[in-house]
């Protein structure tokens, strides 16, 4: 069965108020495009056609007006609603019809993966039908994060911002679990702050031995867009590593590497973002033919 995306778009956003009073943090521009076009171009690499979108209520219909029914990508959008930002682990019971029994990639809206070499962890993920794959970096600051324990490659432990890390490997928003997700997720309990953690669902695989990592190499460049200095910092690296002339984050660049949208969907793209950049990067693309073939895993 294929793989089918999930990106959760929901949440509060309050460290990154006022910027989000009145927008939806995954709809902020990172430099040149908005934030949620990243994790779906990441989902899009790895060969993933059907995808659902979670966001509150309240911001569904803008999402919406932003990305549509993705037929202009050649992928299907499906859209549901989180009433309150219960935790990441909720997006599995609200995700379990559309899924129907098919292995997932979760995708944080705020997590942005830049580098070149992003492609081979996809693949590795993708190709493992059961268990779960979690994609961690290299961090000087573990204490904020998530971290992974390891005994050489193998992970032994996931605790959730340690005083004192095990390693320095902080675990990514991006996870690639199998078909039992949704019945593990029923299983997790709230914790003290109320939520369904995703740190508990990871752990009913890794108690099994069933947790692998895709360790991410130094040329990827992992973001975690939440903080004000966050999203400047991720909006200045998409700007450096884009002076090269190659697109990141382009869902439209995604769709054309993959053969997925007609001709003609990328000659509108091309009209519609007339003289900016991101325009004339993807029409050098589109010339060059310039898809790097480890950006067609499947
Ligand atoms: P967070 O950054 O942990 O939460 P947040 O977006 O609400 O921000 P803040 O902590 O500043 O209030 O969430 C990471 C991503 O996951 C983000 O894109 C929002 C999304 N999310 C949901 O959609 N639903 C949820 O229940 C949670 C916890 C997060």
């Amino acid at each position: 069965m294929q793989r089918k995306g999930i990106i959760l778009a929901g949440g509060k956003g309050t460290r990154l108020r006022p910027l989000t009073n009145s927008v939806s943090k995954p709809l902020l521009p990172v430099y040149d495009k908005p934030m949620i076009y990243y994790p779906l171009t990441v989902l899009m690499q790895a060969g993933i056609r059907e995808i659902a979108i979670i966001t509150t209520p309240e911001d569904q219909q803008l999402f919406q007006r932003l990305l549509g029914d993705g037929s202009q990508w050649g992928i299907r959008l499906e859209w549901i609603v989180q009433p309150t930002a219960d935790g990441i682990a909720q997006a599995y019971l609200l995700a379990e019809d559309f899924l129907d029994g098919a292995p997932s990639a979760l995708a944080l809206g705020d997590n942005l993966f830049l580098g070149d070499s992003m492609s081979p962890h996809l693949v590795a993920a993708n190709a493992a039908l059961s268990g779960g794959t979690i994609f961690t970096c290299e961090v000087s600051d573990p204490e904020r994060y998530g971290v992974a324990a390891f005994a050489g490659d193998r992970v032994t432990g996931i605790v959730e911002k340690p005083s004192k890390p095990p390693s320095n490997s902080a675990i990514t928003g991006l996870y690639f679990l199998d078909a039992d997700a949704p019945s593990r997720a029923r299983a997790v309990k709230p914790s003290e702050r109320g939520e369904f953690e995703i740190v508990t669902l990871l752990q009913s695989y890794l108690e099994e031995g069933a947790l692998s990592v895709q360790r991410l190499d130094a040329g990827i460049e992992w973001f975690d867009a939440g903080t004000h200095d966050a999203l400047l910092e991720a909006g200045q690296a998409v700007q450096r590593f884009q002076r090269s002339g190659e697109l990141f984050g382009s869902p439209d660049g995604a769709a054309f590497c993959h053969g997925w949208n007609a001709g003609a969907t990328v000659e509108n793209a091309l009209h519609q973002l007339g003289k900016t950049s991101y325009g004339a990067m993807l029409g050098a693309m589109v010339r060059k033919d310039a898809c790097l073939p480890e950006a067609l895993p499947m």
